[in-house]
């Protein structure tokens, strides 16, 4: 096997991997091998030029009745990753991802997912506000040759949000093999504003993730005990689907909105010429005014919207690159721009923001594990027992502490939420998560204190999740079940 250089940024990739290889083996397993030798796992790698970025189809639905259906089939397919190669893979109306959903707040909408694989799965639409059956969560489970409608109305403020499976177990999996999608919605901030707003011109989606590959250059989903524990993160970043990606741009200003569609990667973005950029909008609104950066980090689930003006960059190239690993998602050649430039403004939204002080109730959530398993308040996820029962309309603090010594993060379907504390402090909560979020960051021992509010929909019997985003400890059990009533 070759080892791969195409990537590279700089020399030190190869012994940055090395490097995590050798630490990985002194690992606080209590002694246990996995006897798996993945550890050396490294993808084969012919060489792969740069490639246009794939950037997925958008689709409006068709309107039935003042209702927009969106009609996705969920299939097998096989895509070339690498120049003359095919790998097997799962995708939406296509071979690899699916298009992004294009809804706007008040849309009444039906998403139709359509199984057409060997194997069920479920459709869960992250980041949406829905009924619990319409969330597309563990128990929505749709079985091959079955449909699955989603059927709500869009009640909720403009968002980067997206779709994937969400079946018990295999979660992680199935994403892996590309089920994944972006749903966009707009509202009458987002509409208006002056943000650039043309899709696949000056507005793209990109979806992050890394993979492993095996030596037929098919996926190798295969995490070790240590690999669900640390995470299985590939040495191959994709992005949309696109190894080693390109795109040529404006210059002016240019809108990414970023989803981390890893496994279980933390990534810390940035540009290689340390450009500034602007973070407009969080996972579930805009920012009230956008906030200045050099880098950004995201968990897997999180999304962020950024604004990085190119104006003054015509024929330069850039790239969006991971500091950690020193290694670029995507080339950006700036070139002269046909369409009109935009001044995004200080100002974007409101938002409304509850208090400590307006809660009525205290929730606590500790992640803990060991050996491999995975507890949210000691127990393991289990489809038959709802841990939480919450009041509709009722202000709580949901108060999250990360009891281990490795990352986490927190997810919460059906709604969003605020980080109101960090540590015990509200100075600790970053300027740019003050927008409302679905997935929260935790360091080592940290402790999130969240503003919570369960609205519009409640149902005593069907559940909704709430569970850390890195896939493999969602499929270890770290992950748990609350009513709305
Ligand atoms: Cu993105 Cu419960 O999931
Ligand atoms: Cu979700
Ligand atoms: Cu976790």
């Amino acid at each position: 096997m070759q080892r791969r250089d195409f990537i590279k940024i700089s020399g030190i990739t190869a012994s940055l991997l090395l490097m995590a290889c050798s630490s990985d083996t002194e690992d606080t397993m209590g002694g246990m091998g996995d006897g798996t030798g993945s550890v050396t796992q490294i993808s084969p790698t012919p060489f792969t030029p740069l490639r246009s970025l794939a950037i997925p189809p958008q689709i409006e639905g068709t309107n039935i009745n003042g209702v927009l259906h969106f009609d996705l089939s969920v299939e097998e397919g096989s895509h070339s990753f690498f120049e003359g190669t095919l790998t097997q893979t799962y995708g939406i109306n296509g071979n690899y991802l699916g298009p992004t959903l294009r809804l706007k707040d008040g849309d009444e909408v039906s998403l139709n997912f359509t199984n057409n694989l060997n194997e069920p799965t479920t459709m869960h639409s992250h980041g949406m506000h829905l009924p619990a059956t319409m969330d597309g969560g563990v128990h929505q489970i749709i079985n091959p040759s079955e449909i699955y409608s989603s059927t709500y109305k869009v009640k909720q403020k403009a968002a980067t949000n997206w779709y994937h499976p969400h079946l018990m177990g295999t979660t992680a999996e199935q994403v892996y093999k590309g089920l994944a999608g972006f749903i966009i919605i707009d509202d009458s901030d987002t509409l208006t504003l002056d943000l650039p707003k043309t899709y696949g011109v000056d507005d793209i989606p990109l979806v992050l993730q890394d993979r492993f590959f095996d030596a037929n250059y098919e996926f190798d989903y295969s995490p070790s005990r240590r690999q669900i524990m640390r995470g299985y993160i590939g040495d191959t970043f994709l992005t949309n689907g696109t190894i080693n990606p390109y795109l040529d741009v404006q210059a002016k200003e240019l809108r990414l909105r970023l989803l981390n569609g890893s496994n279980s990667s933390v990534y810390t973005l940035a540009f290689n010429d340390n450009h500034i950029f602007k973070q407009i909008a969080t996972d579930n609104s805009l920012l009230e005014s956008p906030v200045n950066l050099s880098a950004i980090r995201l968990s897997p689930g999180e999304r962020a919207e950024i604004v990085v003006d190119l104006t003054a960059d015509e024929d330069k190239t850039l790239s969006l690159i991971e500091i950690n690993q020193s290694k670029s998602f995507l080339q950006l050649n700036v070139k002269t721009a046909t369409i009109a430039p935009t001044t995004t403004p200080t100002t974007l939204t409101s938002l409304t923001k509850y208090t400590l002080e307006d809660a009525s109730y205290t929730r606590n959530f500790t992640l803990s594990g060991s050996m491999g398993n995975f507890y949210i308040n000691g127990v393991a996820m289990d489809k038959n027992v709802i841990n939480e029962v919450v009041p509709i309309d009722r202000v709580e603090i949901w108060s999250v502490t990360n009891e281990m010594s490795m990352n986490h993060n927190f997810h919460i379907h059906a709604t969003h939420f605020l980080v109101v504390e960090r540590n015990g402090s509200a100075l600790n909560v970053l300027s740019n998560e003050k927008g409302y979020k679905d997935t929260v960051f935790l360091s080592p021992d940290d402790n999130v204190k969240l503003m919570v509010k369960m609205s519009d929909y409640s149902d005593t019997t069907n559940a909704y999740m709430y569970h850390c985003h890195f896939l493999e400890h969602e499929d270890a059990g770290m992950m748990g079940q609350f009513v709305v009533v």
